[in-house]
């Protein structure tokens, strides 16, 4: 299957930021999207705004942390719409602070978004793809995971498995498989706000408003590796505003 018209996609993270932006693109662009995040309210009235737009979309309440959600995510999308032919990880979250504040509960959430929820979508989607005889992994990672800075140790840690991950995900892929990074710089979303030191919140807060990339460039980027023919897999795409170091 070649274009995005049509086919069938899976996001985390898909009530804000990123995830909402490529909800949109490829609904926009035809593709029947599966909305999942933790936040009920907000998933319901991005899928309404899709539906509205004349799109096709549904949602499903998903904590990527629960392994039970994403197999009743990849199950929403094939009993509203036949199969699963794209699974976006994206969704993620950044309390990033100095290790010596240990603030552990952080450390812990972000393993268990990014890493844990990342194999989680794996094992729930992995099975589905198998048994049709094709399909596609898009993840979110973070150009934390190329280059560490302070504050951002645990967070660049979890990145740098997300990429560890995936490469070796496509690599036992196979002929029928696709996987792609997509590698963000600083991006315009609620990201920054869960970060957890204020200080840490402040200066971020003052480059994104100065710099950061729209969520849009992102989205774009994911729907560029969906959008090829089926022997083109794009694997990995780094994308940073031009003013980033
Ligand atoms: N913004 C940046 O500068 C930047 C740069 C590089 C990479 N990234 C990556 O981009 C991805 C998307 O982030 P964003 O920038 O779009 O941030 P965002 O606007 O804060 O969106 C994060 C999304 O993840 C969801 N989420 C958080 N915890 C979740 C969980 N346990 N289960 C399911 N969904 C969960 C949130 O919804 P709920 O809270 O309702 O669950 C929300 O939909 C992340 O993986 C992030 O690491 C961001």
């Amino acid at each position: 299957m070649t274009g995005i018209e049509g086919k069938v996609v899976a996001i985390t993270g898909a009530s804000s930021g990123i995830g909402r932006a490529v909800a949109t693109l490829l609904a926009e662009r035809g593709a029947h999207v599966v909305l999942g995040a933790r936040g009920q309210e907000r998933l319901e009235a991005i899928t309404r705004d899709i539906r509205d737009a004349g799109g096709s979309a549904t949602c499903r309440v998903t904590d990527v942390t629960r392994r039970e959600d994403l197999v009743g995510l990849v199950e929403t999308a094939r009993s509203e719409f036949g199969r699963l032919d794209v699974l976006v990880s994206n969704a993620g979250v950044m309390p990033v602070s100095p290790l010596d504040d240990l603030r552990v509960d952080d450390w812990d959430l972000m393993v268990d978004v990014h890493v844990k929820g990342l194999l989680h979508g794996i094992a729930a989607a992995l099975p589905v793809f198998r048994a049709q005889g094709g399909g596609h992994f898009v993840t979110t990672a973070s150009t934390a995971g190329l280059k560490i800075v302070p504050t951002m140790a645990v967070y660049a840690g979890t990145k740098f498995a997300v990429r560890a991950i995936c490469e070796g995900l496509r690599q036992e892929a196979g002929p029928d498989l696709r996987v792609t990074l997509v590698t963000p710089g600083l991006t315009a979303t609620e990201h920054t706000l869960g970060m957890g030191d204020d200080e840490a919140r402040a200066r971020f807060g003052a480059t994104v408003a100065e710099l950061a990339l729209p969520a849009d460039a992102v989205a774009a980027a994911m729907a560029y590796a969906i959008e090829q023919p089926a022997t083109v897999d794009v694997n990995e795409v780094v994308i940073r505003p031009t003013s980033q170091g």
